[in-house]
């Protein structure tokens, strides 16, 4: 990586008004996490030593997401939008501050790899003064147009001032842009808003370099890179872009994937080797899988970490804090949340586990429910190691089943359970002989009378 330093401006005071969403816009999610987010986690992977986001008036919960992201980025406001180059001198006083490197990023373009901002900013390192991120489109229109000489970059147009001849141009301006830390704000300062939009253009400081002598280059970038999102229907595409790569670099890493068209991932899922996730499975954000771990088909989880070696669903539900330890097994409908279930411990059928920790080796039976919530409060359940819980059990927390300790079918277990003791908690079962024969017969009899 580089050792020249690197500051990012990161444009996020764009209304959005497209997604028709009371969110502003760059709080809206792709695989888990926000655009902002995204883009702020690939400027850190990319080597940024500081980071400045413009966010628009009144947006608290932009920055606050920007500053739980990178802890010391400075937030500026731009208090009216009059364009890029605008935005980005909101940030002046970061730029004051001096960097060798100036990145500019806008939020709303979530999917740029650290690789390919490494390679925008490459040819600042050997003079360049500005350097442009292109690609080409299906569609040109509406994009400004990368004008080229061989390797330089001679304008960017946008297409409301393009002539004929530059509209042609296939290469568009993906709106990344590398700036020379020393001549950044002497570039942005002439930019001016003689423009048809009346706006203050930061492609314009592509000629103003030039003007002075100094060189200009467009690095180029995939589609999928730099697909800016401005509407609920791109907000899809770019998930649908995201989990694409996120398929395919679990399966690189050594996942198998039955239906990876199915698969759902968050962009912090952790997964390890000899991974098996069967069809229709969802992974929130937080979840980490260790080795070996099975997941059946239909499971949904966030918030959970699985040791080597477990085996969840078909159709589980891992809520947060949920924990499985070597090999535990989870079955079909059962949901955990704030559960740490030791290793080995099996439940497999039909239960709810939450606000509780099972020792190793426990056997939770079909159905059994840990009472935690009276509506008001949570409680805890805490059953010990090996111990035995019957079928259809319901255990009324805060309560504790003693290691070893079994439990019998259809019990209502509202007071501790001792170490390596039954508890039978039902009502005992009374037979009458015959009686069924003989109702049915009354009944006949009452109906025939009318
Ligand atoms: C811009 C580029 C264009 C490029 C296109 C790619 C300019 C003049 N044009 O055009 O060459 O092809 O992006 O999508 O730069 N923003 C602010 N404050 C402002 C104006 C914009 O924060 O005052 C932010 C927006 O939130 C957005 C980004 O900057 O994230 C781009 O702004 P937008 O108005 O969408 O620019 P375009 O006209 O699409
Ligand atoms: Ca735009």
């Amino acid at each position: 990586m580089s050792d020249r330093s690197l500051l990012v401006v990161v444009l996020a005071a764009g209304e959005g008004t497209r997604m028709k969403s009371r969110l502003p816009k760059v709080l809206h999610k792709v695989a888990g996490r926000t655009m902002l987010h995204h883009v702020l986690a690939a400027t850190r992977a990319a080597g940024a030593t500081r980071t400045a986001v413009v966010v628009g008036p009144g947006r608290e919960d932009v920055a606050a997401e920007a500053t739980r992201i990178v802890p010391d980025a400075q937030v500026f406001v731009q208090t009216e939008r009059l364009g890029t180059a605008h935005a980005v001198l909101a940030a002046r006083a970061a730029l004051e501050q001096g960097a060798d490197d100036v990145l500019v990023l806008y939020a709303d373009t979530p999917l740029v790899r650290p690789e390919t901002l490494a390679r925008l900013r490459a040819p600042l390192a050997e003079g360049a003064a500005v350097a442009a991120l292109g690609f080409e489109p299906e569609d040109p229109t509406g994009y400004g147009r990368l004008v080229t000489s061989g390797d330089d970059l001679v304008a960017i147009r946008e297409e409301k001032d393009a002539t004929a001849a530059e509209k042609a141009v296939r290469f568009c301006n993906a709106g990344l842009m590398a700036l020379s830390g020393k001549d950044a704000l002497s570039i942005l300062d002439r930019i001016g808003n003689a423009n048809s939009k009346g706006e203050y253009y930061l492609t314009d400081a592509v000629e103003i370099a030039r003007a002075d002598g100094r060189s200009a280059v467009a690095a180029k970038a995939d589609v999928d890179e730099v697909a800016g999102v401005n509407s609920r229907i791109q907000l899809a595409e770019a998930e649908a872009i995201l989990q694409k790569r996120l398929r395919l670099s679990a399966m690189a890493e050594g996942v198998t994937l039955i239906a990876p068209e199915t698969v759902f991932f968050s962009a912090d899922t952790v997964l390890g080797r000899d991974v098996i996730v069967e069809p229709n499975v969802v992974f929130g954000p937080g979840v980490t899988v260790g080795d070996d771990v099975v997941i059946h088909a239909f499971c949904h989880l966030e918030g959970a970490q699985l040791a080597p070696g477990v085996s969840i669903g078909p159709y589980a539900r891992l809520r947060p804090g949920t924990r499985l330890d070597e090999g535990v097994r989870i079955g079909n409908f059962v949901e955990t949340k704030a559960a740490h279930i030791e290793s080995g411990a099996k439940v497999n059928h039909l239960s709810y586990v939450g606000d509780a920790h099972v020792g190793a080796g426990a056997n939770l039976g079909a159905g059994t429910i840990t009472c935690n919530y009276d509506g008001f409060f949570k409680y805890r359940t805490e059953i010990g190691a090996g111990a035995f819980i019957g079928v259809n059990s319901a255990l009324v927390a805060p309560v504790t089943i003693g290691a070893g300790a079994y439990v019998g079918t259809g019990a209502v277990i509202t007071s501790d359970v001792p170490e390596d003791a039954l508890a039978i908690a039902r009502s005992r079962q009374v037979v009458k002989e015959g009686w069924a024969k003989d109702f049915r017969a009354a009944r006949a009899d009452a109906k025939k009378k009318g």
